[in-house]
């Protein structure tokens, strides 16, 4: 039988188990994927903790996971978009591509180019959505100020070089370790903590024209007080925030689609986007890739390898 993450209740990462499941059976427009690489997110343990159950609930058990790179195994009716055989990127909207098998609605997959990574193919998704809708929302012009809190990790590593692609002066608040990573990618590196709001205002000339918050905990206060008007700050997760001041929300649920998936996969095929990938876990070591996530210091994406 196939093994697939699940748990049965909320709670802590000792609730997340990988068993046996039936084999999925894909129905009209399905395709069965088996997963190559699935990437984590910390948006996934928050569901499993409870925080969204009244917003977004479960139902028990649970699988985990929207990321997922694979191979198709089968297709089912009406499928005409794909072989099987074929190597594809892809997304679900129901928590379940932490698995060897996959049931994916088809128009959920775009094709793998061939030097896009399993990893870098399988962790695309949310992240890479979720930086899109940031560094849109923000509406860069050539030249803008941005600062990119949280800018090595997941999502923030994307929207980096997104940002910077679209010609704005881009500065990422990040731990020390991650500076040469960012300077490499012409990201002015800014350390967090004591101080930071000096050492932006050196960093861009006294002037901020966008910020983008992908870690929470008063980055929305900052951009304000640096005199960013409101419909240039977006926060992917300080809701509370957001509408307190008015500033934007936008994240994953507005960009997440395959024509997107498949422009930022066509950036990595072409060199002009990386992913980097902290570390790469067997399904089975699901509990430990989620420790190591939840220490809130990876840089770029933590994958499973069904
Ligand atoms: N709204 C949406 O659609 C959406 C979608 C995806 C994610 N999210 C949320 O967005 C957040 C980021 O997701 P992610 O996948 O990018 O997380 P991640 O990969 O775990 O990245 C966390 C980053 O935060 C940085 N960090 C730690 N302490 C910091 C501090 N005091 N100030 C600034 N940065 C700090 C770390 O940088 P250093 O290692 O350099 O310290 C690390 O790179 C999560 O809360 C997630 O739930 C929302």
């Amino acid at each position: 039988m196939p093994r697939a993450v699940r748990f049965d209740g909320y709670g802590g990462i000792d609730v997340l188990q990988v068993v046996d499941v039936p084999r999925p059976i894909p129905g009209p427009g399905d395709v069965l994927v088996r997963v190559k690489a699935a990437g984590i997110n910390p948006g996934e343990a928050s569901i499993r903790k409870g925080l969204f159950a009244e917003r977004w609930p479960s139902t028990f058990p649970s699988g985990q996971g929207s990321d997922l790179a694979g191979v198709v195994e089968e297709i089912g009716p009406e499928v005409v978009n794909v072989v099987v055989g074929d190597e594809v990127i892809g997304f679900v909207n129901n928590r379940s591509s932490q698995a060897e098998l996959v049931v994916v609605e088809s128009g959920n997959l775009i094709p793998r180019p061939r030097n896009v990574s399993w990893e870098q193919a399988g962790s695309l998704f949310v992240a890479g959505t979720t930086a899109f809708a940031a560094v849109r929302a923000v509406g860069l012009k050539t030249g803008d100020p941005v600062v990119v809190s949280g800018a090595a990790g997941g999502v923030g590593s994307i929207a980096v070089q997104l940002a910077k692609k679209a010609g704005a002066k881009v500065i990422g608040l990040s731990g020390n370790a991650n500076h040469k990573w960012l300077a490499d990618h012409g990201i002015i590196p800014i350390a967090y903590g004591e101080g930071v709001e000096d050492r932006i205002r050196s960093a861009s000339g006294g002037k901020v024209d966008a910020f983008i918050d992908t870690f929470g905990g008063g980055y929305v206060e900052l951009a304000l007080k640096l005199g960013v008007a409101a419909n240039r700050i977006d926060t992917i997760i300080d809701f509370a925030a957001a509408a307190k001041y008015g500033v934007k929300a936008e994240g994953n649920h507005e960009a997440a689609n395959a024509t997107v998936l498949a422009e930022l996969a066509g950036l990595i095929a072409g060199g002009r986007l990386e992913i980097p990938i902290a570390k790469v876990y067997p399904l089975a070591d699901v509990q430990e890739a989620y420790r190591d996530l939840e220490q809130r210091h990876t840089h770029g994406k933590i994958v499973l390898e069904p």
